[in-house]
């Protein structure tokens, strides 16, 4: 069967305790080499050596070892799964252990005594400034960084999966590939296939435990709540882009259930629709979770903790967002305001020593003061964390109304039309949110208003002098992984002085070090924040942006908000960020069905008409035609950045 090989797009980590010590899992390790030498398509599996105190994993091999390897280890170690109602209760019991981490790389220093501990069944969201570490965190917990001191623990053959790349192009159907992902029911099943008759019942027990008769009524649930039809189900992987591969990887994880699942940024590949179904799944989700989100919505809704790191450390946070931005601020008032009475007592015993310490009569009281104030423990300053802005020129002089004006226009790949018949016209000043889900042609609207993709049919009339900012995803992925900030800005301004150059990336919030640091080793936020400031450059007539927050920590998101509301220039917004619609765009527009038309109503609005439309069943038609075309798209988007290149 087709899908019983194939590697999920997750990372499994079969956290297992070797029975034997490090003897029997070196053996083991080497097992492992030789199954992947047989080929098949690859997994990572992380075996960990039971050495050191109870419950803690010091020492992890990583090997890559063959899918089908991975079932029969699975097997061999499988721990009891949990049913739901033999959970242990929130907070008897910890998932993950984190003490007194530290961990340095890169010239600085990322978590500096770092102590945290996550009880079973919590769902946390991990936040923190971009750039200060949440995915080395990951890499941490998941052994492919190593600690340079401390220690992270989990129990003992724990699950983790996490999400980190898109599902492979395999000829597998998707439903095939969601099903593989629970290792243990494929183990069974495949074990039933040669298993002696007295083994028989206990397999078929099992499954019936693990109620492995719903499985694939229980993934088609998962995959239709992403986005995915009835249809699709059966279509081969290869048949998907990039975008909704990361999905099915998304649909895998969450289908296996593992004991801790790490997910990073998961709304960043979601439309509206997808988040909100999102929120609902995590919260009610059986096991422990740590999601790193910038999406307040999301911080809000789902978890039931914020982790925050700063500075090095893990503080957690009981509730969602707003409740942890409420306690964070009490907390940095009270702090500023011990510091401040501190600093009063502080000058008040220092000038009673000043003035006695040579008086006789006085010396023993002095001496007291003295000590009192030697055993004052200084209280830190409230460190204001500042955000660099965002710098959106806007352009010298505006130009004769309307901007653009869209007749009968058509518009889509190969022949095909994806929006038909738009009659739309965009004012100087005009402040558009583009509403529709994924596959509506909400990008592919922007690419043709950017001028890079021609009408099929009708006409777009505007200024020839028009200049047009277009910021999309894409470009991020486009960007060359060797590349460093200070290369491609060189590129972009070959006139500038190399300190003209290197003062523009500082004002773009990249510091002197990571104007060096190669693209594929910035974080995804580093990498938005440049681009975003690349394309605003040019000081645009218009500027598209197309999910521009995905990727920004929050601070950084309002930074972007205040820029826009200072930008003079035309501005066209596709974002699943509901307040930032809700703050930016003074209209509406929503494509559906092929068209794009005026949406009478607000944001909330918007989410009832989403979810009406979810609950009927009613998934955007030329979302199939979308994927349907999706090799070509690519081919076109590949041609486009070319041009994009060649013009930079
Ligand atoms: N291999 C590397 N070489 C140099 N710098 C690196 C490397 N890997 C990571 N960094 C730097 O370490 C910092 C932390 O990266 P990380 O990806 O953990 O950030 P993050 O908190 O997940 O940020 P974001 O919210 O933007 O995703 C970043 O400034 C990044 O540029
Ligand atoms: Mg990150």
């Amino acid at each position: 069967m087709p899908g019983r090989d194939a590697a999920p797009g997750f990372l499994l980590r079969r956290l297992a305790c070797a029975r034997g010590g490090l003897a029997s899992l070196a053996k083991r390790t080497q097992l492992l080499k030789r199954n992947t030498e047989r080929g098949g398509d690859a997994l990572q599996v992380t075996a960990i050596a039971p050495v050191g105190g109870a419950g803690v994993i010091p020492k992890r091999i990583a090997e890559t070892v063959s899918a089908r390897h991975l079932c029969c280890t699975a097997v061999r170690n499988r721990p009891p799964r949990p049913s739901a109602h033999h959970l242990p209760t929130f907070g008897t019991l910890d998932m993950l252990q984190i003490d007194n981490l530290v961990f340095n790389g890169w010239g600085r220093r990322f978590f500096d005594s770092a102590t945290v501990s996550l009880p079973v069944g919590a769902k946390v969201g991990l936040v923190g400034r971009n750039g200060v570490g949440k995915s080395t965190l990951f890499k941490l917990i998941l052994g492919q960084l190593t600690p340079d001191g401390g220690e992270i623990g989990l129990p003992k053959a724990a699950r983790i999966a996490s999400v980190d790349q898109e599902h492979p192009a395999t000829p597998v159907t998707l439903l095939d590939t969601v099903l593989a992902a629970d290792l243990e029911r494929e183990a069974l099943n495949a074990e039933l296939e040669t298993a002696a008759p007295e083994r028989m019942g206990d397999l078929y027990a099992r499954l019936i435990e693990i109620d492995a008769d719903r499985a694939p009524a229980r993934a088609a649930e998962i995959l239709s709540g992403l986005g995915f039809s009835t249809a699709d189900l059966a279509r081969p992987m290869a048949e998907f882009s990039g975008g909704w591969r990361m999905r099915v990887a998304l649909a895998a994880a969450l289908f296996a259930e593992p004991d801790l699942l790490l997910l990073d940024e998961p709304t960043n590949y979601l439309d509206l629709e997808g988040a909100l179904w999102l929120e609902a799944r995590l919260k009610k989700y059986p096991h422990t979770a740590l999601i790193i989100s910038h999406d307040r919505e999301l911080l809000n809704n789902s978890v039931d903790a914020i982790l925050h790191l700063r500075e090095g450390k893990l503080d957690l946070y009981t509730g969602g967002y707003d409740d942890f931005e409420k306690r964070r601020g009490e907390k940095a008032r009270l702090q500023s305001a011990t510091r401040a009475k501190q600093e009063a007592e502080r000058a008040h015993l220092q000038s009673f020593v000043d003035r006695f310490r040579a008086k006789a009569s006085k010396a023993a009281q002095a001496q007291s003061r003295m000590k009192r104030l030697a055993k004052l423990e200084p209280v830190a300053a409230v460190i204001e964390e500042r955000v660099a802005p965002f710098t959106l020129p806007s352009p010298p002089r505006p130009l004769a109304p309307p901007l653009l004006q869209l007749e009968g226009a058509s518009v889509g790949y190969d022949g095909k039309a994806v929006l038909r018949d738009l009659n739309l016209r965009l004012d100087v000043d005009d402040r558009i949110g583009l509403l529709g889900v994924n596959g509506a042609g909400k990008s592919t609207f922007a690419k043709m208003v950017a001028g890079a993709l021609a009408l099929q049919s009708g006409h777009l009339k505007s200024d020839g002098r028009i200049r047009v900012g277009w910021f999309h995803q894409h470009q991020i992925e486009a960007l060359d992984p060797a590349d460093t900030p200070l290369d491609i800005i060189r590129r972009a301004r070959p006139d500038d002085s190399e300190s003209s150059r290197r003062s523009r990336l500082a004002q773009f919030g990249l510091s002197f070090d990571k104007q060096e640091t190669t693209v594929a080793d910035l974080s995804g936020g580093e990498r938005a924040r440049l681009l975003l400031n690349l394309v605003a450059m040019v000081a645009p007539h218009l500027l598209i942006l197309d999910e521009p927050t995905n990727h920004l920590d929050i601070d950084s998101r309002r930074a972007l908000l205040e820029a826009l509301n200072n930008y003079e220039g035309a501005v066209i917004l596709i974002t699943h960020d509901r307040s930032l619609i809700d703050l930016v765009a003074d209209r509406l527009w929503l494509a559906a069905d092929g068209h794009i038309k005026p949406f009478l109503g607000d944001m909330d609005d918007y989410a009832r008409f989403v979810l009406e439309r979810a609950r009927a069943g009613v998934r955007a038609p030329s979302q199939h035609l979308d994927r349907s075309v999706a090799p070509v798209q690519q081919s076109a988007r590949r041609r486009q950045k070319r041009s994009a290149g060649a013009g930079a």
